[in-house]
């Protein structure tokens, strides 16, 4: 489908041929992202970073610094303590309102957010740092006032459409805020490592204590600005922390609508843990029906629908024998290609069983299902967000039974969309816990 926005041109592939083409048979013509004038604005050297950066050396180096570095399968368990401590907080909160003599409603989303972001923030930049309830404030303010679509992006050559806007202004105070925060953590990083603070156990550093180590290493393969490191940071919490929130949130109001699946995961999870009385991560692979849980509830609300945009970088590029215009921004819509009935049999049901039967993975090569994208710009925090998702998912279904507040009918529950970059729940996941196997929490 061919649109146009303003003067943006943009093509839409709702189909998993179309996307396969995109993200397959020519990932290299569409391995760059546009960016919009005002997100060129905030986020000031985007181009340092690895979501915006512009496909070549620069994003190849810092896609390895991920791979190799910051995001992998080690990394990810060396946060597990940190995983541990914020989830003890989460459940204790429920726990708390679950006990009162009538138990109160939770909102389970924005506790479930503040789970994700606490925890994400800890990776990022530790757990000593004064700074780091203004740094995680900030950065929330930050991904609201990041604009999608506004009126200079719409009209980037138009010098009125930025003028009559305030969101540039907006945008600069933040984004000066912002600078002077994240000056102030790297200042305090550096001194701490300076003064010995830091003793040299890799299980102790956080992602801006690895780098800051790759920066000073002599030889290194990856030569790191100030600024790369600076807007890695950006991009990690940007990326990784409301794309798994919203994934869990979308979960738990499936389940609730679902008793049958939410039966069935709770069996399992009491059977396989009954001695344990928690919920630890070394148990979590052996539960298979929570993981096919998962899967479904990503192929139903893929967190970022439209996945992240691409552009067309080169001059002469089909697509199922279109000719796509060099420059058009490309929009794979992951949404309806994992809801489509020539693909999937009542598409529109929540049905964990149907990936027992197709087997179908969303690791970049069945084009049907690609809640985390595909080809060289496919996510490079799954393992990340897979961590939080697992632990979080079977710890809320582990300890307690959930309800809807006032007798409400399941069928009652809104599910409308949010409009986004993540598809939120447009209104609040209100519930009442109701506490079954008791916390074991020293
Ligand atoms: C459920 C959780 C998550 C989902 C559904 C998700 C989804 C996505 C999608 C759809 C893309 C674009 C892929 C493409 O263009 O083909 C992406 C890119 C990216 N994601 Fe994730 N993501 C998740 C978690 C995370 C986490 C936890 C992190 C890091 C801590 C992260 C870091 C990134 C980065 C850095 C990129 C840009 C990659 C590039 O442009 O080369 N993501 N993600």
């Amino acid at each position: 489908m061919s649109l146009r926005f303003g003067e943006l041109r943009v093509m839409v592939a709702s189909s998993p041929d179309a996307a396969r083409e995109i993200m397959k048979l020519h990932d290299a013509a569409f391995a760059s992202r546009p960016l919009s004038p005002m997100q060129e604005l905030a986020y000031h050297g985007a181009g340092e970073g690895v979501i915006f950066a512009p496909y070549g050396e620069g994003w190849r180096q810092l896609r390895k610094i991920c791979a190799v570095e910051l995001l992998t399968p080690r990394r990810v368990h060396s946060f597990r303590h940190v995983r541990a401590d914020e989830l003890s907080l989460l459940l204790l909160s429920i726990s708390a309102a679950a006990a009162a003599t009538s138990p109160s409603p939770v909102n389970l989303g924005e506790r479930i957010a503040a789970f994700v972001a606490d925890s994400t923030v800890r990776a990022i930049i530790g757990s000593r740092f004064e700074h780091r309830d203004e740094y995680l404030r900030m950065l929330q303010e930050g991904i609201k006032i990041v604009p999608g679509m506004t009126l200079p992006d719409l009209f980037p050559s138009s010098r009125i459409a930025r003028l009559v806007s305030r969101v540039p202004g907006k945008i600069e105070r933040h984004r000066r805020g912002m600078q002077k925060l994240i000056d102030t953590i790297i200042t305090e990083h550096r001194e701490r490592r300076a003064s010995g603070k830091d003793d040299d156990d890799e299980e102790e550093e956080d992602l801006l204590d690895v780098l800051l180590r790759l920066q000073k290493e002599v030889n290194s393969q990856y030569p790191l600005t100030t600024e790369n490191i600076k807007t890695v940071m950006l991009d990690m919490f940007g990326a990784g922390s409301e794309t798994s929130a919203t994934m869990l949130q979308w979960a738990m109001a499936e389940l609730i609508r679902n008793p049958r699946v939410m039966r069935k995961a709770q069996e399992e999870l009491r059977r396989a843990l009954a001695e344990d009385g928690k919920v630890t991560e070394d148990k979590l692979p052996t539960l298979h029906y929570l993981h096919l849980v998962i899967k479904e509830t990503l192929r139903l609300h893929p967190p970022a629908p439209l996945l992240l945009p691409r552009k067309c970088g080169s001059p002469s590029c089909k697509v199922l024998g279109y000719d796509i215009p060099e420059g058009t921004m490309v929009i794979v819509n992951a949404w309806a290609i994992s809801r489509d009935p020539a693909h999937w049999q009542n598409p529109d049901e929540f049905m964990p069983e149907r990936f027992e039967r197709c087997g179908r993975d969303f690791r970049g090569t069945d084009f049907e299902f690609i809640p985390f994208g595909a080809g060289r710009r496919m996510c490079p925090g799954m393992a990340f967000g897979l961590a939080h998702i697992e632990l979080a998912l079977a710890a809320l279904l582990f300890h307690f039974d959930w309800e809807l507040p006032g007798g409400m009918a399941v069928e009652e529950l809104d599910m409308t969309e949010a409009f986004g970059v993540t598809t939120q729940l447009q209104s609040d996941l209100v519930v009442v816990a109701v506490p079954r196997v008791p916390l074991s929490i020293e």
